[in-house]
């Protein structure tokens, strides 16, 4: 039976688009991108074929001959947006939509010149994943669809496009005020990997293969921060095996950017929060590397599957981490993956559907309930996988299994199959199936431990008994021992520990956002006054939910707090992604 996505009015048995090739015009003042879209099937078609859109204006619909295509926009659906049918005329290879899109497109955000690093030219992102590709172009918006595109861009004179494909020639715009960049992605992709990027970019080599892109005020910092890309991609070639996009490029963002990483095929975008100096952070560059091959490979069919890309994707972080850092570092890794697993299935509560590996997202916006269980449930089911067959046969599998669903999307189920076939008997010895469709975590979950782990959650256990880190000796912490740390402290601890904390080791002044993030959520439950300057300003400047969610939260759990929460929010609200808005405004009305 067809798998049916519950996000998407996707009906494969209509026809497969199999190309798509964009002109658009890239127009700050409207806010717009406005031109075409020519979608190219995989076989002729003919009859209804069902379209994703959001907030598109059509201006009209040809086929090949050139004719003119009926079509009619269906009832706007919060989640799904709008089912653009197309009536073709019996049996047609392509045809192209002239549109434009909303200045309130949920895959776009505009920034001011203010909001970027330069702060003399505007920037342009956009992040599709999961199902807002369709605010972009109109398409079969789910991942089982891919594609190969070509994109031609046009842009301000003295603006620079770039995109998750391979960049081609820059050409005249049509006036003087404009410039045109050409891409080619040969490879086919789902639609939540299309990505575009416009504003003041430059570039720097780091690699035979790799190239960091950023604004030229922050390039110098994020090529520093970075030039370990190449060392990362063949420590990932050695495990995985080839890397099969050709290039391996990245775009740090402005710090407007919602994620840490998203991993647009030969472009991934990263927020510059993780330049901290000393490259403490750089496991988020692992990750979105690691999707080459879980993930952009390998796609979840839908959202129900979204496990597979990402816990698949954590355990391959942490492989190319360990392979790089040691065992040590992958036992503090995952402890604080742990943390924050359990912060969600807290928050969920241990019977919620949401704390399952395959979820029934129908009716359910995704965007609404991202957390960590794909992430970190996965990772310990993936890991659990290891510690039974050994590292020889994981490796064999993983390789397998990119190798045999390369370039196409899987569900669980397929997953499930695949493994009954590569590994005889694994799955009922591991209870894979009350892994995949039970919520909780069950008993066989592996526990990752070190002496050095040990030591730093004893001396969090102890706070409430006294006992404080020796400062001479923790001012010699790696970041990933502070988060630790900071992660195993009691949910609350009183106004003077925090004072004590910030005298001792002065947390607002740190340069390491992750820990500042930590810090300032402790602060904010405790009321502790005298971080809230700092607190104001990183709420001001950074738009990584990772980030703003805990704090905003904190906040507004707080009696003496909430106002603060709401007075930050209204000040910051329309500097913040669409995405990041609408779900700070949910939690703050809540
Ligand atoms: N693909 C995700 C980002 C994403 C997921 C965007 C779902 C939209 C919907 C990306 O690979 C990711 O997981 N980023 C993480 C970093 C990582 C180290 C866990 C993030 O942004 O924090
Ligand atoms: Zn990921």
């Amino acid at each position: 039976m067809a798998t049916k996505d519950p996000h998407s009015y996707t009906d494969t048995s209509q026809g497969r688009v199999a190309k798509v090739e964009l002109d658009l015009a890239v127009d700050f003042e409207n806010r717009q991108l406005k031109g075409s879209a020519t979608l190219t099937f995989a076989a002729k078609v003919g009859g209804p074929l069902d379209l994703d859109s959001r907030a598109l204006t059509i201006d009209g619909v040809k086929d090949d001959r050139g004719a003119a295509v009926a079509f009619e926009s269906g009832t706007p659906d919060p989640v799904l947006g709008t089912r653009l049918r197309l009536q073709l005329a019996a049996p047609t290879t392509k045809v192209t939509v002239h549109y434009a899109t909303s200045p309130s497109a949920s895959a776009l955000q505009w920034l001011e010149p203010q909001h970027t690093a330069g702060g003399k030219a505007p920037y342009l992102f956009s992040q599709c994943q999961p199902h807002h590709a369709r605010s972009l172009l109109p398409l079969q918006d789910s991942p089982m669809v891919r594609f190969a595109y070509q994109a031609r861009l046009t842009v301000p004179a003295g603006l620079v496009a770039v995109m998750s494909a391979a960049p081609g020639k820059k050409e005249a715009g049509g006036s003087d005020q404009t410039v045109a960049y050409r891409f080619d992605m040969p490879q086919p992709i789902p639609g939540y990997l299309l990505a575009l990027a416009v504003g003041n970019i430059a570039s720097q080599d780091l690699g035979p293969r790799s190239r960091v892109y950023a604004e030229p005020e922050t390039l110098g910092a994020a090529a520093r921060e970075f030039a370990g890309v190449n060392e990362m991609l063949l420590a990932a070639e050695k495990l995985f095996g080839p890397y099969r996009w050709e290039r391996y490029d990245f775009l740090v963002m402005p710090p407007a950017f919602p994620y840490g990483g998203m991993e647009n095929p030969r472009l991934t975008f990263l927020t510059p929060t993780l330049i901290a100096g000393d490259k403490s952070l750089v496991n988020v560059l692992a990750h979105e590397l690691a999707h080459s091959w879980t993930g952009n490979l390998v796609t979840n069919a839908t959202m129900n599957d979204f496990w597979l890309n990402e816990g698949f994707t954590v355990w391959a972080e942490r492989r190319i981490h360990e392979a790089l850092q040691g065992e040590e570092a992958l036992a503090l890794a995952a402890a604080i993956g742990r943390d924050s697993l359990n912060a969600d299935l807290e928050r969920f509560g241990m019977t919620s559907p949401f704390t399952k590996l395959k979820t029934d997202l129908a009716g359910i916006d995704p965007d609404d309930v991202y957390s960590q269980v794909p992430y970190e449930k996965g990772f310990l089911f993936v890991a659990l996988l290891e510690a039974t067959v050994g590292r020889k046969k994981i490796d064999a599998f993983v390789r397998a299994y990119t190798d045999r669903f390369a370039f196409t999307s899987i569900t669980t189920e397929e997953f499930l199959t695949f493994m009954d076939e590569a590994l005889p008997g694994v799955a009922q010895k591991i209870g894979a199936r009350d892994w995949v469709y039970e919520p909780g975590i069950p008993a066989n979950a592996p526990a990752f431990s070190s002496k050095r782990l040990e030591e730093l959650q004893a001396l969090a256990a102890a706070w409430a008994t006294g006992a404080r880190p020796d400062p001479k000796a923790a001012k010699q912490w790696s970041v990933d021992e502070w988060l630790v740390y900071l992660g195993a402290l009691p949910k609350k601890v009183g106004e003077d520990d925090c004072r004590w904390l910030d005298q001792t080791f002065h947390f607002n002044d740190s340069g390491n956002a992750e820990i500042l993030c930590k810090w300032l959520v402790m602060a904010a439950r405790a009321n502790y006054t005298p971080a809230f300057a700092k607190l104001a300003a990183f709420l001001g400047h950074v738009g990584r939910m990772k980030f703003l969610k805990p704090i905003y939260k904190a906040l507004a759990e707080g009696q003496q707090t909430r106002a603060l929460a709401k007075e930050i929010f209204a000040a910051n609200k329309d500097r913040y992604h669409p995405i990041a808005r609408g779900g700070l405004e949910k939690q703050l009305s809540g």
